[in-house]
């Protein structure tokens, strides 16, 4: 007798009946770059097919993506007004929350809506929390993303998502919104987020790069395995609904570990650099875009996240590789 896998790939229908993983395009998450300017529109040029746009734009552009099943959206506010408190993050009038309510208005419950926490695009020097002789102070920041949370969840988000790594602001949030009556806002935490080389597009469509230095004093070491689960397991403890591996693609290994841990959804981040890396070569001709999309997007799954957060959704359903 011989072994033979291979029988069970002899037709594309036995392949199917076979196959392991699959996922639902209720599990996609849009992410969009909201800014001033109701009707504007601005290409980015590091992400082909995305852009930035202003909130009457972005209410049309996401009833689009309704009707493509795309569900789930993360809203990150884009201000003009930088200083060195982050007010603009705080502001009940700011431009996520006129975002939120604006979808609210027009799309009501057909969707979930998810805003970015974090200070990185209201802070003049562009850290992700509040810069004092050098270092980011990480309990000052706290309450700032607290009160930022809120805001969100005032406007009506359905999920918050704090991406700023500082050490308990999950805590912090939570009681935040469960003391203001937000008890059923939900809380994505950026719970293992590495310090990477791959968020190089966002931080040019999200104009948020840090004055001087680099995050690795916040965000994770790349090499750090266990560290990326003890991370990830603290948010857990501190209330997170929902965890978050970042980068995916390099990490698929991290999201398998936690996803063997955890009993809450586990969501991987298919990040600005990993969607520029498939844009440039596919504009090249040198892969074929619709089988790399589908690859990595399935690796993201079957590695074990419960939802994956990607710029490919829109182009990937329009086009039916998914
Ligand atoms: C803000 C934030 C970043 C991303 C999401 N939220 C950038 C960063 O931490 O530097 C990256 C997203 C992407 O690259 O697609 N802190």
């Amino acid at each position: 007798m011989k072994i033979r896998p291979r029988r069970l790939r002899t037709t594309a229908l036995l392949r199917e009946a076979v196959a392991e993983t699959q996922f639902r395009v209720a599990q996609l998450v849009q992410p969009h770059f909201v800014i001033e300017g109701n009707n504007d529109v601005q290409a980015i040029s590091s992400m082909p097919g995305i852009e930035r746009m202003g909130i009457a734009r972005l209410v049309e552009r996401v009833g689009r993506d309704l009707e493509l099943g795309l569900t789930n959206v993360l809203l990150f506010g884009l201000t003009q007004h930088k200083d060195l408190r982050g007010a603009s993050a705080t502001d009940a009038n700011g431009l996520v929350p006129r975002a939120v309510r604006a979808l609210r208005e027009r799309h009501g419950e057909r969707l979930t809506i998810m805003t970015d926490v974090c200070l990185c695009g209201s802070l003049e020097h562009g850290h992700c929390g509040v810069l004092k002789d050098g270092k980011i102070l990480n309990d000052e920041t706290l309450p700032i993303l607290s009160a930022m949370a809120l805001a969100h969840a005032r406007a009506g988000a359905d999920v918050v998502a704090p991406s700023d790594m500082m050490d308990g602001r999950v805590a912090a949030i939570r009681s935040t919104l469960d003391a203001s009556g937000h008890l059923d806002t939900a809380l994505m935490s950026y719970s293992t987020k590495f310090a990477s080389a791959f968020y190089g597009p966002f931080r040019e469509a999200a104009d948020s790069a840090p004055k001087s230095g680099d995050r690795k004093s916040y965000q994770m070491d790349h090499r750090n395995a266990r560290e990326a689960l003890r991370e990830s397991l603290l948010d857990e403890q501190e209330g997170a609904d929902i965890l978050m591996v970042k980068p995916a693609l390099s990490y698929l290994d991290v999201i398998r570990t936690i996803k063997d841990r955890t009993l809450v959804p586990l969501a991987a981040y298919n990040v600005s650099g990993e969607y520029s890396m498939v844009k440039a070569a596919a504009a090249n001709g040198w892969v074929d875009e619709k089988l790399v999309v589908r690859e990595i997007l399935n690796s993201m799954f079957r590695a074990g996240a419960d939802l994956v957060i990607s710029y490919h959704g829109r182009e990937a359903r329009e086009k039916g590789w998914i």
